[in-house]
């Protein structure tokens, strides 16, 4: 692949791979000396027009980790504040000859549509609703790593699905390595063609969670939801929150996942997310890491080849 815009090109071989090298750079990351130099002499630069903690900050450390030069742009300071457009902020960046261009947009298919217009590779840090790619990675290392296997596990995803570019983007992953996924919310926080996905729907979380190893917990998305949320947090909690007598319908061995940000007492009771016997929240933020040096490896690799095939080609 030239760009990671999204799991739904991936073929179920090219998961693994990435998941075979990242677990190499878990190894990595966990000694004093955490550098490699995969990335030696590449330019990366981060642009994300909405906020982040986990995915900004661990793309950073990834680059630099692998020896490249990373620039964040800040785009609250950017000359998109004075009505540059998408596309000629990144022909201007394009001249500038990155290599690697992290991108995080609010509108769904932003990031395919600026990998069109540039030289280098494209990683999608997330895009609208429509998907998050390297968030389902780091959470199928997770599983995996936990599970010791990713197929034939059943996997709860729980919450706002609606309005969820992780679910999204986990429901592909997790289908294309044969596992069992179903989701469980209300009603009015399922996509509207949910059918495409083949997956069993849930609106009653004992339910949703019986005899399940992986439960993933989702955000209320608010900043997506047009006219507001209509039931109280309160009641949302009660109903959809996951707390221990939830939790007492999954397998005993199951597991808690969480993407973050995490609003507790809304989504999840703060001592299930902390219980370090369930939750694998930290480990997920931790696996973040490795799983971009791994998808920023393999794309640079790539990268390499096809400029090395295109100077041949002209020699
Ligand atoms: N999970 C995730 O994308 O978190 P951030 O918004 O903090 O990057």
């Amino acid at each position: 692949q030239k760009h990671l815009l999204g799991i739904e090109p991936l073929h179920p071989m090219e998961i693994t791979a990435v998941l075979d090298r990242a677990d190499q750079y878990v190894d990595l990351n966990r000694q004093e000396q955490k550098h490699a130099d995969a990335l030696a002499g590449l330019t990366q630069i981060n642009m994300f027009f909405e906020n982040s903690t986990r995915t900004q900050a661990s793309f950073e450390l990834a680059g630099k980790r692998l020896g490249a030069d990373v620039m964040n742009m800040a785009m609250q300071a950017s000359s998109i504040k004075k009505g540059e457009t998408l596309i000629d902020t990144a022909l201007t960046l394009n001249a500038m000859h990155p290599d690697l261009l992290v991108v995080r947009h609010p509108h769904s298919g932003a990031v395919d549509l600026l990998a069109q217009k540039v030289n280098c590779a494209v990683l999608n840090a997330g895009d609208g609703k429509h998907e998050h790619p390297t968030q389902a990675l780091l959470d199928a290392l997770t599983i995996r790593r936990a599970k010791g296997r990713l197929h034939r596990l059943n996997i709860a995803i729980c919450g706002d699905i609606a309005h969820s570019r992780v679910a999204r983007s986990n429901l592909i992953l997790l289908g294309k390595m044969e596992n069992r996924v179903r989701l469980v919310g209300p009603p009015t926080l399922m996509p509207s063609q949910i059918d495409q996905f083949g997956v069993e729907v849930y609106h009653d979380m004992e339910e949703g969670l019986k005899d399940v190893d992986v439960v993933m917990m989702l955000r209320l998305q608010k900043e997506r939801m047009d006219g507001g949320f209509i039931p109280s947090e309160r009641e949302y909690y009660h109903r959809y929150g996951l707390d221990a007598a939830k939790l007492a319908h999954a397998k005993d061995d199951a597991i808690v996942m969480h993407p973050g940000p995490m609003n507790r007492g809304v989504e999840i009771d703060g001592t299930i997310a902390d219980d370090i016997n369930r939750s694998v929240i930290q480990e997920q933020v931790e696996m973040g890491v490795a799983v971009r040096m791994a998808a920023m490896d393999l794309l640079a690799r790539n990268l390499r080849a096809a400029r090395a095939e295109a100077r041949a080609a002209q020699s």
